[in-house]
């Protein structure tokens, strides 16, 4: 903590540890560990805090299923949490676990708070329930299926005894809020969401607790044992735990409020709305701002475990480096849009701007440093042509990134940095020193000093982005850092120096191996991850959960193609006299054609749901290994309808 400097608190959202994390999760830490490096370059004390949220159904229930408690579950991934962070070197402050003693014993203070206040009351619940996603909808939320308004999966019934918070109270001061700070969320979108969606509509009160009898695993209610306090006010408290709340009362007060929350859309509510609620109970300030960036989308679906369409960091990380995996995500990516992710994107846009852009004019320019002056950068005494265009560029830049980082939009601010260094590239083409070292030496030198000088540029911009390359063209331009500000003004470059030419920043990919070569490692990471321990191989189930599973046999009588998604089939399956539609992603393994007339194993008790828009209404069993795959069938011909047991 310095407390001469100005506090800029970042908080990432506490992710849930039921699960390796992915790229998404890995995209929101990236973003708060780049704002924080740049804050930091700006003069302010940043602080980050992140961390994993560890209450709830979701985490009791996996815990259940490996026969290990909540804790010893969470800490198994908590561990993983740590190790991805410290591979990608995000500079956390503050790694605030829900099941900190610490934490704990606060979100009970400020449950005990809002109570006394007599902004929690008891009453009774009646709503519908999102495992997933750990939310609580009415029926009038839910989406045209009766599913979960934002993961579109089946909710649950559900009706209990409950706290609850007196948010309908604070609808016209949220919405004051709103007004008299007009970015407070952004971006404008989301706001208009939360005006439109909730706040005109009138806010309702909030179940705040779940009895103990649902669910055990949760913070208990200071007053009420047979309760556990809801796991958004837990775990939003982690906001106010990370910087020190009830433990450092002069660290709580230099970083609160928040300069930013960051996280993507799906939980602005919470943030924008339930969140302020219960800060203006407590009587705290407003954070700043409330940034809901957009999703990283994997075939035009949200990336998520339970969907299994998920791609990890780690293998790009080890491949390509941290710097190729930040530039990526920070640029492909418009902040606050979603976005999709394809291995073919990554690869052209690193060989494009990192290899072609960047890497080939620091190796072009120190080559010709080496080969023209050995090394020497000489001082420019004959200026010409193009020179005032591309100083102006080189100087202007930082005010330009600073601009597009003052509206969070980072993929711009890289944009800026990135046409000088295509300016730059231009300016070689067009001041041709292979033709100047014959015909005028000053002027060559001159052409050299203006190259190495707007690089020194490039690489104190890029230096909150991408460290590592900048730490890398310092040492090759064989200078320190000279500050952020020494962006403003050209011509810094000590003349006389001697340059350090190293290794290409950046080799160039070949596509196709490039795509082999991920796609085998995340397969082989996502067959590591998904494989079960041996305490999970040997966990033993009940007959009884075994008889609560109907299978039956039945005839395909038809299979189409699904007309909105490309690895579906839509098949018609006689099971007795019934028929029914289901759907499959067996297209990858299969010829429709073929497969008319087969006997097929059958799963009909699962709920039906919709996919892609069709509704299907059971599961056709498969038996899967290194991607092969096989349809289950009996031996003998027996009738469809039939029973296995
Ligand atoms: N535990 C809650 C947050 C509580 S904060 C007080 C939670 N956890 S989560 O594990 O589901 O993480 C959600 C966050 O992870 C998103 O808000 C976003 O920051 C990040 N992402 C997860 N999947 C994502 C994408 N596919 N794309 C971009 N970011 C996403 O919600």
């Amino acid at each position: 903590m310095d407390k001469n400097k100005q506090a800029y608190y970042i908080t990432t959202p506490i992710y849930y540890p039921n699960g390796n994390l992915h790229l998404g999760h890995t995209y929101t830490t990236i973003v708060a560990d780049t704002l924080k490096r740049y804050k930091n370059i700006q003069g302010y004390d940043a602080y980050l805090v992140t961390g994993t949220d560890e209450h709830g159904q979701k985490i009791q229930d996996e815990a259940k299923q490996r026969s290990m408690t909540p804790l010893e579950f969470t800490d198994g991934i908590v561990a993983t949490v740590k190790d991805l962070w410290k591979k990608l070197e995000i500079d956390y402050d503050q790694f605030v676990r829900s099941t900190d003693k610490n934490h704990e014993e606060n979100v009970k203070k400020i449950f005990q708070k809002l109570y006394d206040k007599g902004d929690i009351y008891k009453g009774f619940y009646e709503g519908y329930y999102c495992k997933p996603d750990e939310a609580f909808w009415t029926e009038t939320q839910l989406d045209e299926d009766g599913n979960c308004p934002v993961c579109h999966r089946p909710v649950i019934k559900h009706q209990e005894e409950s706290y609850f918070f007196k948010l309908s109270k604070y609808t016209d001061k949220i919405l004051e809020l709103y007004e008299s700070n007009p970015d407070f969320i952004l971006p404008e979108r989301s706001k208009n969401e939360m005006v439109n969606n909730f706040l005109k509509k009138g806010l309702d009160d909030l179940s705040v607790s779940r009895p103990k009898k649902s669910l055990e695993w949760g913070v208990e209610v200071p007053f009420d044992e047979d309760h556990v306090i809801y796991v958004w006010i837990d775990a939003l408290s982690c906001y106010l735990t990370g910087i020190g709340l009830g433990e450092d009362e002069e660290k709580f007060n230099h970083y609160w409020p928040a300069g930013v929350h960051l996280m993507s859309k799906e939980i602005v509510r919470f943030h924008t709305i339930i969140w302020p609620a219960l800060l203006m109970a407590l009587d705290l300030e407003m954070p700043k701002q409330v940034f809901a960036h957009g999703w990283i989308l994997f075939d035009d679906t949200k990336m998520s475990k339970s969907l299994g369409n998920v791609v990890y960091a780690e293998p790009y990380i080890d491949l390509y480096g941290i710097d190729a995996l930040k530039y990526f995500v920070l640029r492909e990516f418009t902040f606050g849009q979603d976005g999709s992710f394809t291995n073919e994107k990554f690869i052209n846009r690193v060989n494009s701007d990192l290899v072609n852009d960047l890497g080939n004019l620091v190796s072009r320019t120190l080559s010709m440093v080496d080969k023209y002056n050995n090394g020497i950068v000489v001082e420019a005494k004959k200026s010409g042509e193009f020179d005032a265009d591309l100083i102006e560029q080189a100087e202007a830049t930082i005010t330009r990134v600073e601009e597009e980082m003052d509206k969070f939009a980072f993929s711009y601010a890289l944009e800026e940095i990135w046409k000088l260094v295509r300016r730059t590239n231009k300016y070689i083409d067009e001041t041709q020193p292979w033709i100047l070292i014959k015909e005028d030496k000053d002027r060559l030198d001159a052409v050299l000093y203006n190259l190495v000088e707007s690089i020194r540029i490039i690489s104190q911009l890029i230096q909150p982005f991408l460290p590592h390359t900048s730490e890398e063209i310092f040492k090759q331009l064989a200078i320190e850092n000279f500050g952020w500000d020494s962006a403003r003004n050209f011509g810094e470059y000590p003349v006389g120096n001697k340059v350090n030419k190293g290794e290409n920043l950046f080799p160039r990919l070949d596509l196709k191996e490039e795509l082999e070569k991920i796609q085998a490692a995340n397969e082989k990471l996502f067959l590591e991850r998904n494989s079960k321990t041996d305490k999970e191989e040997e966990a033993y189930i009940d007959f009884s959960d075994f008889e609560k599973i109907n299978l039956k046999v039945g005839l395909i009588k038809s299979a189409e193609d699904h007309p909105k998604a490309d690895k579906l089939l839509v098949f018609k399956v006689q099971v007795g006299d019934e028929e029914r539609t289901i759907v499959s992603g067996i297209k990858e393994w299969y010829k429709k054609e073929d497969l008319i007339g087969k006997k097929v194993v059958v799963l009909t008790n699962l709920p039906p749901k919709k996919l892609r828009g069709i509704e299907s209404q059971g599961m056709i069993l498969a038996a899967e290994k290194d991607g092969d795959l096989s349809l289950l069938s009996v031996l003998e011909n027996i009738e469809d309808g039939a029973e296995i047991s």
